[in-house]
């Protein structure tokens, strides 16, 4: 198993209200009024409870706060140079357009986002990140607004996907190295394959026989206990246009595809062209999550298709009830869902008789109640209502947004990042909406141009059909005070009771986009990090004893000190605990 503490926690065997007790007093909630549409509050942990009553040495009276640092202040912000708490340091790593390793001819893509690092021989010094590189635009990419030719769409693509780095820290600072060959680069023309369900379906197949081939628009990512990287394609359907004559089918509408597209590929690659018959199927080869083993530098990525299509933000994989891997992702689109995968059996158990944990499960729909409980809704074909409407499982996987329409799903504000806290709530950040006109419980302000955080606890260890929800914070509420944040995106919790947030989009206060740090057992949130002009932070990971943590600073404008897209790392200069 992986640095992953999160999957090792067995704290939900606690009867619900051992772990959830009300109080109704948050400010932040009836500042943020959820009015009478309100559910039953909820959520101290017990975890971050007994680490504020014991502190970190386990002394009653030594009381450490589970969030110390000093944080960056409201005032100052907006500048051209980050802001880091007085108690850190940080760096600037691998930007976009750096080898991959010295030497290499292969270069770092753009539009850093999900990552993960995976210790080398339990390394807290030595291991490699895997990172998602999302998008570029074109203008920064090729110096234009639209490719001229095959090559520049080529180097448009290869900007695109993920990376595998191996890094070192030595005398205090991280750089990449070259001992086992495993770097590498994973990008739009990269050999992939298909598993799980939709595996041989007809709709996978083009009459042009070409075979399968990259990975788009890669956003946050997941991790398993076997040690691989999961990789989400979010807004996919931007890179594909029409030439000639296109009829727009439903499914093609629902997923967001359209004749123009702001890449141009399918200008010059004819796989991208919506209205070439030869391709008719490629559409459906994307909006999977790819599975990369990064220890295994010649194996091919693989779409594991039973976790659904859709534009996946991320997976938060964790283990459920005897041993089941579960996962929680959002499809972020104004009014799109939030699914949950649950494996068939436990996870070595299938990997011992050479089954896939996540090939053989099923997919499941939130249906948020507004009495504060939630419903899976199973998006299988042996649900009567689906098997009106499709013809198999391929179909329903394929097509699970329009499943999980007729199943009746709740619309949410945008579902970006999940993380499963040491208690057993998930947490799921709800960015903004500023299309919703009708407020509901789980997503209270219409419209919603700054965001909130949602969280629950399923029932019977995640792998329940029913679950208990509450919100977390509403941004809005925190505009105007030194936890000033708006339009939450990623998210980690860590094994102490840390909530990680970070942000994209318009901040409020004179801020930049930032990375700030909430105790989720008091609802405290301090700032610890404000991204330069321009620039969103996002993707998380931390060495194994946390006292690493990178991140990532996407499209930030090139008058700052950080002109292009890179991994940002910072460190506690007393050697403590990153979050501490
Ligand atoms: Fe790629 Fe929804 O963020
Ligand atoms: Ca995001
Ligand atoms: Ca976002």
């Amino acid at each position: 198993m992986i640095d992953d503490d999160s999957i090792s926690n067995n704290s939900t065997a606690r009867p619900f209200q051992d772990i959830l007790h009300s109080f109704t007093s948050r400010r932040k909630i009836l500042a943020g009024g959820m009015g009478v549409a309100a559910t039953s509050f909820f959520g101290a942990s017990v975890v971050a409870a007994e680490y504020n009553e014991k502190g970190a040495n386990g002394n009653n009276k030594g009381k450490k706060q589970l969030v110390g640092f000093t944080p960056v202040p409201v005032a100052g912000g907006g500048g051209l140079t980050p802001r880091i708490s007085p108690e850190y340091n940080y760096d600037v790593i691998i930007p976009w357009g750096d080898p991959i390793a010295p030497g290499s001819l292969e270069t770092i893509g753009i539009g850093h986002d999900g990552m993960h690092f995976f210790p080398l021989g339990n390394s807290n010094d030595h291991g490699l990140l895997v990172i998602n590189h999302e998008y570029g635009d074109n203008i920064v990419v090729l110096g234009k607004n639209t490719p001229s030719s095959l090559d520049d769409v080529r180097t448009s693509q290869y900007a695109h996907g993920v990376a595998v780095i191996e890094l070192e820290k030595t005398n205090g600072s991280w750089n990449t190295v070259n001992t086992g060959g495993y770097a590498r680069r994973i990008h739009v023309n990269t050999p992939v394959t298909f598993s799980g369900p939709v595996a041989g379906s007809a709709l996978l197949e083009n009459p042009a026989g070409n075979q399968p081939k990259g990975t788009v628009n890669n956003c946050a990512n997941g991790y398993t206990p076997w040690g691989t990287y999961l990789t989400c394609e979010e807004n996919f359907n931007g890179y594909f246009g029409s030439t000639g004559v296109w009829a727009r089918t439903e499914a093609q509408r629902r997923y967001g595809f359209s004749a123009g597209s702001a890449y141009g590929w399918h200008l010059f690659d004819e796989r991208f062209d919506l209205s070439n018959p030869d391709y008719v199927n490629e559409d459906k080869r994307f909006g999977w999550i790819l599975e990369v083993d990064p220890l295994n530098p010649d194996s091919v990525p693989v779409k594991r298709t039973a976790l659904g299509r859709f534009k996946h933000e991320g997976i938060a994989i964790t283990e459920g009830l005897g041993g089941r891997i579960v996962g929680y992702m959002g499809d972020d689109e104004r009014n799109d869902y939030i699914y949950k995968f649950v494996s068939e059996a436990n996870w070595k158990s299938m990997r011992a008789k050479g089954k896939h944990p996540l090939d053989h499960g099923k997919l499941y729909v939130a249906k948020f109640n507004d009495n504060g409980t939630g419903n899976w809704l199973e998006l299988t074909i042996d649900n009567p209502v689906l098997a009106a409407k499709f013809n198999d499982q391929a179909e329903v996987l394929i097509f699970a947004r329009q499943a999980s329409d007729f199943l009746g799903a709740t619309p949410m504000d945008r579902p970006e990042w999940t993380t499963v806290a040491p208690n057993g709530l998930v947490y799921c950040t709800l960015t903004n909406n500023t299309a919703r006109t009708t407020a509901t419980a789980p997503n209270p302000q219409a419209p919603n141009p700054d965001g909130h955080i949602i969280r629950w606890l399923d029932s019977n260890h995640h792998v329940g059909l029913t679950f208990n929800w509450d919100i977390f914070v509403l941004a809005s509420s925190t505009h105007g005070t030194e936890e000033s944040f708006a339009s939450p995106d990623g998210l980690w919790a860590d094994p102490d009771g840390r909530l990680f947030i970070q942000t994209d989009g318009r901040q409020h206060d004179g801020l930049n986009d930032q990375l700030l740090v909430a105790d989720i057992g008091t609802g405290e949130i301090k700032r610890l990090f404000e991204s330069v002009f321009g620039a969103e932070v996002t993707g998380i990971t931390a060495t194994p004893d946390r006292r690493s943590l990178f991140f990532n600073l996407q499209h930030p404008s090139s008058e700052t000190t950080v002109p292009r897209d890179a991994t940002i790392v910072i460190s506690r200069k007393d050697g403590g605990i990153v979050g501490s």
